[in-house]
Protein backbone atom coordinates (compact mmCIF):
# COMPACT_ATOMS: atom_id res chain seq x y z
CA UNK A 1 0.00 0.00 0.00
CA UNK A 2 1.04 3.44 -1.01
CA UNK A 3 0.70 6.42 1.48
CA UNK A 4 -1.36 8.41 -1.07
CA UNK A 5 -3.55 7.57 -4.07
CA UNK A 6 -5.45 10.04 -6.10
CA UNK A 7 -8.58 11.46 -4.43
CA UNK A 8 -12.34 10.14 -4.79
CA UNK A 9 -13.32 11.33 -8.18
CA UNK A 10 -10.13 11.75 -9.48
CA UNK A 11 -8.15 10.05 -12.05
CA UNK A 12 -4.05 10.61 -13.28
CA UNK A 13 -4.72 10.15 -17.35
CA UNK A 14 -1.50 8.54 -18.29
CA UNK A 15 0.11 7.67 -21.74
CA UNK A 16 -1.64 6.52 -24.25
CA UNK A 17 -4.58 7.90 -22.78
CA UNK A 18 -3.06 11.73 -22.02
CA UNK A 19 -2.33 11.59 -25.79
CA UNK A 20 -5.83 11.18 -26.90
CA UNK A 21 -7.11 13.50 -24.31
CA UNK A 22 -4.73 15.92 -26.06
CA UNK A 23 -5.72 14.77 -29.85
CA UNK A 24 -9.65 15.31 -28.94
CA UNK A 25 -8.87 18.61 -27.63
CA UNK A 26 -7.51 19.24 -30.94
CA UNK A 27 -9.45 17.99 -32.88
CA UNK A 28 -12.40 19.92 -31.43
CA UNK A 29 -10.16 23.07 -32.19
CA UNK A 30 -10.40 22.15 -35.93
CA UNK A 31 -14.09 21.79 -35.49
CA UNK A 32 -14.98 25.09 -34.17
CA UNK A 33 -11.70 27.36 -34.86
CA UNK A 34 -13.21 26.37 -39.04
CA UNK A 35 -16.61 27.70 -38.18
CA UNK A 36 -14.94 31.58 -36.27
CA UNK A 37 -14.59 30.34 -32.63
CA UNK A 38 -11.96 32.31 -30.63
CA UNK A 39 -10.21 29.54 -27.71
CA UNK A 40 -10.01 31.36 -23.86
CA UNK A 41 -8.92 30.23 -21.06
CA UNK A 42 -11.43 30.98 -18.25
CA UNK A 43 -9.28 31.00 -14.55
CA UNK A 44 -10.43 27.31 -12.93
CA UNK A 45 -12.08 29.36 -9.50
CA UNK A 46 -13.89 32.63 -9.50
CA UNK A 47 -15.79 34.66 -6.66
CA UNK A 48 -18.69 31.75 -5.36
CA UNK A 49 -20.81 34.56 -6.40
CA UNK A 50 -20.34 33.86 -10.16
CA UNK A 51 -21.52 30.50 -9.72
CA UNK A 52 -24.63 30.80 -7.51
CA UNK A 53 -25.86 32.78 -10.42
CA UNK A 54 -26.38 29.17 -12.22
CA UNK A 55 -29.13 29.26 -9.85
CA UNK A 56 -29.95 28.44 -5.79
CA UNK A 57 -32.22 25.26 -7.36
CA UNK A 58 -29.54 23.29 -9.43
CA UNK A 59 -27.79 20.54 -7.43
CA UNK A 60 -24.37 21.69 -9.15
CA UNK A 61 -24.78 24.57 -6.82
CA UNK A 62 -26.61 23.86 -3.30
CA UNK A 63 -24.78 19.91 -3.16
CA UNK A 64 -21.77 20.03 -5.64
CA UNK A 65 -19.79 23.23 -5.31
CA UNK A 66 -15.97 23.02 -3.91
CA UNK A 67 -16.24 26.48 -2.23
CA UNK A 68 -14.17 27.56 0.54
CA UNK A 69 -12.54 30.66 2.61
CA UNK A 70 -8.69 31.50 1.12
CA UNK A 71 -6.45 32.94 3.10
CA UNK A 72 -7.74 36.74 2.05
CA UNK A 73 -11.49 35.83 3.45
CA UNK A 74 -12.79 35.66 -0.16
CA UNK A 75 -15.54 33.23 -0.80
CA UNK A 76 -14.07 31.03 -3.42
CA UNK A 77 -15.34 28.09 -5.56
CA UNK A 78 -13.57 26.17 -8.18
CA UNK A 79 -15.23 26.14 -11.32
CA UNK A 80 -18.28 23.13 -11.76
CA UNK A 81 -18.62 24.46 -15.35
CA UNK A 82 -17.27 27.40 -17.35
CA UNK A 83 -20.53 29.12 -19.37
CA UNK A 84 -20.86 31.35 -15.92
CA UNK A 85 -17.03 32.00 -16.07
CA UNK A 86 -17.31 32.71 -19.96
CA UNK A 87 -20.09 35.53 -19.29
CA UNK A 88 -18.34 37.04 -16.57
CA UNK A 89 -15.43 37.52 -18.73
CA UNK A 90 -17.97 39.15 -20.98
CA UNK A 91 -18.92 41.39 -18.52
CA UNK A 92 -15.61 42.09 -17.17
CA UNK A 93 -13.77 43.10 -20.81
CA UNK A 94 -17.15 44.34 -22.75
CA UNK A 95 -16.16 42.27 -26.25
CA UNK A 96 -17.66 43.38 -29.33
CA UNK A 97 -20.61 41.04 -30.55
CA UNK A 98 -21.12 38.63 -31.45
CA UNK A 99 -18.41 36.70 -29.20
CA UNK A 100 -17.17 33.54 -30.39
CA UNK A 101 -15.39 31.49 -27.95
CA UNK A 102 -14.18 27.78 -27.24
CA UNK A 103 -12.65 26.06 -24.13
CA UNK A 104 -11.74 23.34 -22.53
CA UNK A 105 -10.32 21.85 -19.35
CA UNK A 106 -11.54 20.65 -15.76
CA UNK A 107 -14.32 21.16 -14.12
CA UNK A 108 -15.39 20.34 -10.06
CA UNK A 109 -18.31 18.87 -8.86
CA UNK A 110 -18.60 16.78 -5.46
CA UNK A 111 -20.56 14.04 -6.95
CA UNK A 112 -20.53 10.71 -6.29
CA UNK A 113 -17.99 8.74 -8.31
CA UNK A 114 -19.17 6.48 -10.29
CA UNK A 115 -18.26 5.25 -14.26
CA UNK A 116 -18.89 7.76 -15.74
CA UNK A 117 -19.11 10.36 -13.36
CA UNK A 118 -16.26 11.85 -11.62
CA UNK A 119 -15.53 14.69 -9.29
CA UNK A 120 -12.71 16.68 -11.53
CA UNK A 121 -13.89 15.58 -15.00
CA UNK A 122 -13.31 17.79 -18.82
CA UNK A 123 -15.19 19.79 -20.66
CA UNK A 124 -14.86 21.12 -24.14
CA UNK A 125 -17.20 23.97 -25.35
CA UNK A 126 -18.09 26.86 -27.22
CA UNK A 127 -20.45 30.02 -26.07
CA UNK A 128 -21.73 32.80 -28.16
CA UNK A 129 -22.82 35.98 -26.36
CA UNK A 130 -24.79 39.05 -28.18
CA UNK A 131 -26.90 36.91 -31.03
CA UNK A 132 -30.80 35.81 -30.50
CA UNK A 133 -30.82 34.45 -33.95
CA UNK A 134 -32.82 30.97 -33.95
CA UNK A 135 -30.61 30.04 -36.93
CA UNK A 136 -27.60 29.72 -34.62
CA UNK A 137 -28.73 27.98 -32.05
CA UNK A 138 -29.43 24.94 -35.17
CA UNK A 139 -25.57 25.99 -36.20
CA UNK A 140 -24.31 25.65 -32.85
CA UNK A 141 -26.46 21.95 -32.65
CA UNK A 142 -25.06 21.20 -36.21
CA UNK A 143 -21.26 22.21 -35.46
CA UNK A 144 -21.47 19.77 -32.06
CA UNK A 145 -23.15 16.49 -34.07
CA UNK A 146 -19.72 17.67 -36.86
CA UNK A 147 -17.29 16.84 -34.02
CA UNK A 148 -18.90 13.39 -33.07
CA UNK A 149 -18.94 12.20 -36.78
CA UNK A 150 -14.90 13.66 -36.89
CA UNK A 151 -14.65 11.59 -34.08
CA UNK A 152 -16.19 8.45 -35.75
CA UNK A 153 -19.22 7.87 -33.26
CA UNK A 154 -22.08 7.22 -34.98
CA UNK A 155 -24.50 6.02 -32.03
CA UNK A 156 -24.97 9.66 -30.42
CA UNK A 157 -28.55 10.96 -30.26
CA UNK A 158 -29.64 14.74 -30.24
CA UNK A 159 -32.56 15.03 -28.14
CA UNK A 160 -34.16 18.45 -28.16
CA UNK A 161 -36.56 20.71 -26.43
CA UNK A 162 -37.79 24.75 -25.74
CA UNK A 163 -38.13 26.02 -22.19
CA UNK A 164 -39.42 29.07 -23.15
CA UNK A 165 -38.67 32.92 -22.24
CA UNK A 166 -38.68 33.64 -18.22
CA UNK A 167 -42.19 34.18 -17.84
CA UNK A 168 -42.84 30.73 -19.45
CA UNK A 169 -40.62 28.98 -17.71
CA UNK A 170 -41.81 30.49 -14.19
CA UNK A 171 -45.42 29.85 -15.67
CA UNK A 172 -44.58 26.33 -16.27
CA UNK A 173 -43.02 25.58 -13.39
CA UNK A 174 -45.95 26.95 -11.19
CA UNK A 175 -48.31 24.84 -12.94
CA UNK A 176 -45.84 21.55 -12.28
CA UNK A 177 -45.51 22.34 -9.16
CA UNK A 178 -49.55 22.63 -8.28
CA UNK A 179 -49.72 19.12 -10.61
CA UNK A 180 -47.26 17.40 -8.85
CA UNK A 181 -48.42 18.57 -5.56
CA UNK A 182 -51.86 17.16 -6.17
CA UNK A 183 -50.25 13.73 -6.63
CA UNK A 184 -47.86 14.43 -3.69
CA UNK A 185 -48.73 10.76 -2.66
CA UNK A 186 -48.14 8.83 -5.44
CA UNK A 187 -44.55 10.29 -6.15
CA UNK A 188 -41.24 8.89 -4.21
CA UNK A 189 -39.76 10.36 -1.16
CA UNK A 190 -36.52 11.62 -3.68
CA UNK A 191 -39.45 13.26 -6.15
CA UNK A 192 -41.15 15.21 -3.34
CA UNK A 193 -37.65 16.55 -2.17
CA UNK A 194 -36.81 17.47 -5.73
CA UNK A 195 -40.33 19.00 -6.11
CA UNK A 196 -39.65 21.40 -2.79
CA UNK A 197 -36.68 22.75 -4.78
CA UNK A 198 -37.79 22.61 -8.74
CA UNK A 199 -40.58 21.07 -9.73
CA UNK A 200 -38.86 21.17 -13.52
CA UNK A 201 -36.40 18.19 -11.96
CA UNK A 202 -39.13 16.16 -11.09
CA UNK A 203 -39.50 15.17 -14.39
CA UNK A 204 -36.13 14.11 -14.58
CA UNK A 205 -36.48 10.91 -12.44
CA UNK A 206 -36.15 7.70 -13.29
CA UNK A 207 -37.73 6.22 -10.30
CA UNK A 208 -40.74 3.50 -11.86
CA UNK A 209 -43.04 4.67 -8.96
CA UNK A 210 -43.13 8.09 -10.55
CA UNK A 211 -43.28 7.66 -14.02
CA UNK A 212 -46.85 7.07 -14.27
CA UNK A 213 -47.20 10.89 -12.85
CA UNK A 214 -45.04 12.33 -14.81
CA UNK A 215 -46.60 10.78 -18.05
CA UNK A 216 -49.57 13.14 -17.55
CA UNK A 217 -47.73 16.34 -16.23
CA UNK A 218 -48.57 19.67 -17.72
CA UNK A 219 -45.92 20.11 -21.31
CA UNK A 220 -43.99 23.32 -21.85
CA UNK A 221 -45.39 23.09 -25.00
CA UNK A 222 -48.49 24.29 -24.00
CA UNK A 223 -46.74 27.34 -21.89
CA UNK A 224 -44.49 28.82 -24.74
CA UNK A 225 -45.07 32.43 -25.50
CA UNK A 226 -45.62 33.17 -29.52
CA UNK A 227 -42.37 34.40 -29.74
CA UNK A 228 -40.47 31.83 -28.12
CA UNK A 229 -42.32 28.92 -30.06
CA UNK A 230 -41.79 30.58 -33.21
CA UNK A 231 -38.07 30.85 -32.49
CA UNK A 232 -38.12 26.89 -31.84
CA UNK A 233 -39.84 26.26 -34.70
CA UNK A 234 -37.29 28.19 -36.84
CA UNK A 235 -34.56 25.64 -34.76
CA UNK A 236 -35.96 22.89 -35.61
CA UNK A 237 -36.52 23.46 -39.51
CA UNK A 238 -32.72 24.77 -39.69
CA UNK A 239 -31.24 21.71 -38.52
CA UNK A 240 -33.63 19.50 -40.58
CA UNK A 241 -32.04 21.69 -43.61
CA UNK A 242 -28.80 21.00 -41.87
CA UNK A 243 -29.47 17.20 -42.29
CA UNK A 244 -29.52 17.38 -38.54
CA UNK A 245 -31.56 14.38 -36.95
CA UNK A 246 -33.04 14.86 -33.59
CA UNK A 247 -35.70 13.64 -30.92
CA UNK A 248 -37.75 15.98 -29.33
CA UNK A 249 -38.33 15.39 -26.17
CA UNK A 250 -40.27 17.84 -23.87
CA UNK A 251 -39.01 16.61 -20.48
CA UNK A 252 -35.59 17.82 -21.13
CA UNK A 253 -35.30 20.28 -18.32
CA UNK A 254 -31.33 19.99 -18.02
CA UNK A 255 -29.71 20.79 -14.58
CA UNK A 256 -28.63 23.84 -14.60
CA UNK A 257 -31.22 26.68 -14.15
CA UNK A 258 -30.33 29.40 -16.60
CA UNK A 259 -31.66 28.26 -19.41
CA UNK A 260 -33.86 29.39 -21.98
CA UNK A 261 -35.42 28.51 -25.11
CA UNK A 262 -33.43 25.80 -27.43
CA UNK A 263 -32.37 23.19 -24.74
CA UNK A 264 -30.05 20.39 -26.05
CA UNK A 265 -28.26 17.02 -24.77
CA UNK A 266 -26.19 14.48 -26.63
CA UNK A 267 -27.28 11.04 -25.57
CA UNK A 268 -24.63 7.70 -26.23
CA UNK A 269 -27.05 5.01 -27.11
CA UNK A 270 -23.74 2.69 -26.93
CA UNK A 271 -22.95 3.27 -23.35
CA UNK A 272 -23.92 0.60 -21.12
CA UNK A 273 -23.78 2.99 -17.41
CA UNK A 274 -26.34 5.20 -15.79
CA UNK A 275 -24.68 8.42 -17.56
CA UNK A 276 -24.86 7.77 -21.10
CA UNK A 277 -25.27 11.77 -21.53
CA UNK A 278 -21.98 12.71 -23.53
CA UNK A 279 -23.00 16.47 -23.40
CA UNK A 280 -25.59 19.29 -23.49
CA UNK A 281 -26.43 23.12 -23.95
CA UNK A 282 -28.92 25.45 -24.73
CA UNK A 283 -29.89 29.19 -24.63
CA UNK A 284 -28.79 31.17 -21.45
CA UNK A 285 -30.22 34.48 -22.62
CA UNK A 286 -30.29 36.89 -19.00
CA UNK A 287 -27.41 35.19 -17.31
CA UNK A 288 -24.93 37.76 -18.98
CA UNK A 289 -27.61 40.71 -16.60
CA UNK A 290 -27.50 38.15 -13.68
CA UNK A 291 -24.01 38.53 -13.76
CA UNK A 292 -24.23 42.32 -13.80
CA UNK A 293 -23.96 43.63 -17.81
CA UNK A 294 -26.54 44.48 -20.44
CA UNK A 295 -28.74 42.48 -22.07
CA UNK A 296 -27.62 40.45 -23.42
CA UNK A 297 -28.64 36.90 -25.82
CA UNK A 298 -26.03 33.36 -24.86
CA UNK A 299 -25.95 29.75 -26.44
CA UNK A 300 -23.31 27.59 -26.05
CA UNK A 301 -22.44 23.55 -25.16
CA UNK A 302 -20.36 22.03 -23.27
CA UNK A 303 -18.85 18.07 -24.30
CA UNK A 304 -18.10 16.09 -21.25
CA UNK A 305 -14.40 14.53 -22.57
CA UNK A 306 -14.19 11.62 -19.83
CA UNK A 307 -17.32 10.26 -20.90
CA UNK A 308 -17.22 10.85 -24.79
CA UNK A 309 -14.11 9.28 -24.53
CA UNK A 310 -16.01 6.25 -22.79
CA UNK A 311 -18.12 6.55 -25.91
CA UNK A 312 -15.13 6.18 -28.08
CA UNK A 313 -14.13 2.91 -26.30
CA UNK A 314 -17.71 1.65 -26.87
CA UNK A 315 -17.84 1.93 -30.65
CA UNK A 316 -14.16 0.77 -30.82
CA UNK A 317 -13.28 4.53 -32.63
CA UNK A 318 -11.18 7.46 -31.89
CA UNK A 319 -7.90 5.12 -30.84
CA UNK A 320 -5.38 6.38 -28.42
CA UNK A 321 -2.01 8.01 -30.82
CA UNK A 322 0.78 5.67 -30.86
CA UNK A 323 3.08 7.17 -29.04
CA UNK A 324 6.21 5.40 -30.07
CA UNK A 325 9.87 7.58 -31.43
CA UNK A 326 10.58 6.60 -34.82
CA UNK A 327 14.14 6.00 -34.19
CA UNK A 328 16.17 4.56 -30.76
CA UNK A 329 20.11 4.35 -30.15
CA UNK A 330 22.12 2.00 -28.80
CA UNK A 331 25.75 3.05 -27.69
CA UNK A 332 28.39 1.02 -25.70
CA UNK A 333 30.49 3.27 -25.80
CA UNK A 334 29.09 5.78 -23.21
CA UNK A 335 26.90 7.12 -24.45
CA UNK A 336 28.23 10.83 -26.41
CA UNK A 337 27.85 9.37 -29.47
CA UNK A 338 24.54 8.38 -29.12
CA UNK A 339 23.77 12.28 -27.72
CA UNK A 340 24.90 13.24 -31.09
CA UNK A 341 23.12 11.25 -32.95
CA UNK A 342 19.90 11.92 -31.47
CA UNK A 343 20.69 15.49 -31.19
CA UNK A 344 20.77 15.22 -35.19
CA UNK A 345 17.82 13.15 -35.98
CA UNK A 346 15.87 15.39 -33.16
CA UNK A 347 16.80 18.66 -35.15
CA UNK A 348 15.86 17.11 -38.66
CA UNK A 349 12.33 16.49 -37.28
CA UNK A 350 12.68 13.04 -36.62
CA UNK A 351 11.63 11.58 -33.44
CA UNK A 352 14.25 9.98 -31.43
CA UNK A 353 15.07 8.09 -27.55
CA UNK A 354 17.66 6.58 -26.55
CA UNK A 355 19.21 4.46 -23.18
CA UNK A 356 21.44 6.04 -20.73
CA UNK A 357 23.54 4.66 -17.62
CA UNK A 358 25.88 2.88 -20.73
CA UNK A 359 24.42 -0.61 -20.04
CA UNK A 360 24.98 -3.82 -21.70
CA UNK A 361 24.03 -3.95 -25.70
CA UNK A 362 21.27 -6.66 -24.49
CA UNK A 363 20.23 -4.14 -21.91
CA UNK A 364 19.80 -1.39 -24.46
CA UNK A 365 18.29 -3.52 -27.04
CA UNK A 366 15.67 -4.36 -24.88
CA UNK A 367 14.58 -1.50 -23.92
CA UNK A 368 15.07 -0.40 -27.83
CA UNK A 369 12.24 -3.19 -28.46
CA UNK A 370 9.78 -1.82 -26.02
CA UNK A 371 10.37 1.68 -27.55
CA UNK A 372 8.01 0.19 -30.02
CA UNK A 373 10.55 2.42 -32.83
CA UNK A 374 10.91 1.80 -36.22
CA UNK A 375 14.12 1.86 -36.30
CA UNK A 376 17.54 1.11 -33.96
CA UNK A 377 20.96 2.87 -34.36
CA UNK A 378 23.36 0.83 -32.86
CA UNK A 379 26.95 2.60 -32.05
CA UNK A 380 29.83 0.28 -30.69
CA UNK A 381 33.67 1.01 -30.86
CA UNK A 382 34.28 -0.64 -34.31
CA UNK A 383 31.73 1.64 -35.74
CA UNK A 384 33.17 4.61 -34.10
CA UNK A 385 36.00 3.98 -34.91
CA UNK A 386 35.15 3.35 -38.87
CA UNK A 387 32.72 6.43 -38.49
CA UNK A 388 29.78 4.40 -39.10
CA UNK A 389 26.80 3.13 -37.26
CA UNK A 390 24.49 -0.11 -37.58
CA UNK A 391 20.97 0.28 -38.75
CA UNK A 392 18.77 -2.05 -38.04
CA UNK A 393 14.85 -2.18 -38.85
CA UNK A 394 13.20 -3.04 -35.97
CA UNK A 395 10.53 -5.19 -37.50
CA UNK A 396 12.58 -7.13 -40.81
CA UNK A 397 15.76 -7.19 -38.16
CA UNK A 398 17.56 -6.63 -41.21
CA UNK A 399 20.28 -4.67 -40.23
CA UNK A 400 23.40 -3.10 -42.39
CA UNK A 401 26.19 -0.70 -41.82
CA UNK A 402 25.74 2.99 -43.22
CA UNK A 403 28.73 5.73 -43.49
CA UNK A 404 27.93 7.67 -40.32
CA UNK A 405 27.91 10.87 -43.05
CA UNK A 406 24.58 9.63 -44.74
CA UNK A 407 23.05 8.38 -41.51
CA UNK A 408 20.04 11.18 -42.02
CA UNK A 409 19.45 10.22 -45.39
CA UNK A 410 19.27 6.30 -44.46
CA UNK A 411 16.73 7.01 -41.77
CA UNK A 412 14.71 9.06 -44.36
CA UNK A 413 14.70 6.28 -46.37
CA UNK A 414 14.06 3.91 -44.68
CA UNK A 415 10.99 5.84 -42.94
CA UNK A 416 9.70 6.29 -46.15
CA UNK A 417 6.51 4.92 -46.58
CA UNK A 418 6.88 1.96 -49.13
P1 LIG B 1 -23.73 19.89 -18.10
O1 LIG B 1 -24.86 19.13 -18.71
O2 LIG B 1 -23.75 20.09 -16.63
O3 LIG B 1 -23.71 21.28 -18.85
O4 LIG B 1 -22.36 19.21 -18.49
C1 LIG B 1 -22.05 18.90 -19.84
C2 LIG B 1 -21.42 17.53 -19.93
O5 LIG B 1 -20.30 17.45 -19.04
C3 LIG B 1 -22.31 16.38 -19.47
O6 LIG B 1 -23.19 15.99 -20.51
C4 LIG B 1 -21.30 15.30 -19.16
O7 LIG B 1 -20.86 14.64 -20.34
C5 LIG B 1 -20.14 16.10 -18.60
N1 LIG B 1 -20.19 16.01 -17.12
C6 LIG B 1 -20.93 16.76 -16.26
N2 LIG B 1 -20.68 16.37 -15.00
C7 LIG B 1 -19.79 15.35 -15.06
C8 LIG B 1 -19.13 14.52 -14.10
N3 LIG B 1 -19.32 14.68 -12.80
N4 LIG B 1 -18.27 13.55 -14.54
C9 LIG B 1 -18.06 13.38 -15.87
N5 LIG B 1 -18.62 14.14 -16.81
C10 LIG B 1 -19.48 15.11 -16.43
C11 LIG B 1 -22.82 22.27 -18.59
O8 LIG B 1 -21.82 22.15 -17.93
C12 LIG B 1 -23.15 23.56 -19.30
N6 LIG B 1 -22.12 24.54 -18.94
C13 LIG B 1 -23.22 23.35 -20.79
C14 LIG B 1 -23.51 24.62 -21.53
C15 LIG B 1 -22.62 25.39 -22.19
N7 LIG B 1 -24.70 25.17 -21.66
C16 LIG B 1 -24.58 26.27 -22.37
N8 LIG B 1 -23.33 26.42 -22.66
Amino acid sequence: MTEFSTSPGTRDILAPDAARWRAFQTLFADVVEAAGYNFMIPPMFEDLGVFLRLGESTEVVTKEMYDFEDKGGRRIALRPEQTASVCRAFVEHRPTTPWKVWYAGPNFRYEKPQQGRYRQFDQVGIEVLGVDDPYLDAEVIALAMKFYERLGLQQVILTLNTLGDIGDRENYATALRTYFESYADALSPDSLATLARNPLRVLDSKRPEDQQVIASAPRIRDFLSADAGRHFETVVSALQLHGVKFALEDRLVRGLDYYRRTTFEFISTALQSAHTALGGGGRYNGLVEALGGPPTPGIGFALGLDRTLLACDAEGVFDAPTLAVKVFVVDTTGGLHAAKVCHELRAAGISADRAFDNRSMKAQMKVADRSGSAIAIIIGSEEVAADTVVLRPMISGDQRVVSRSTLLDEVRRELAPS
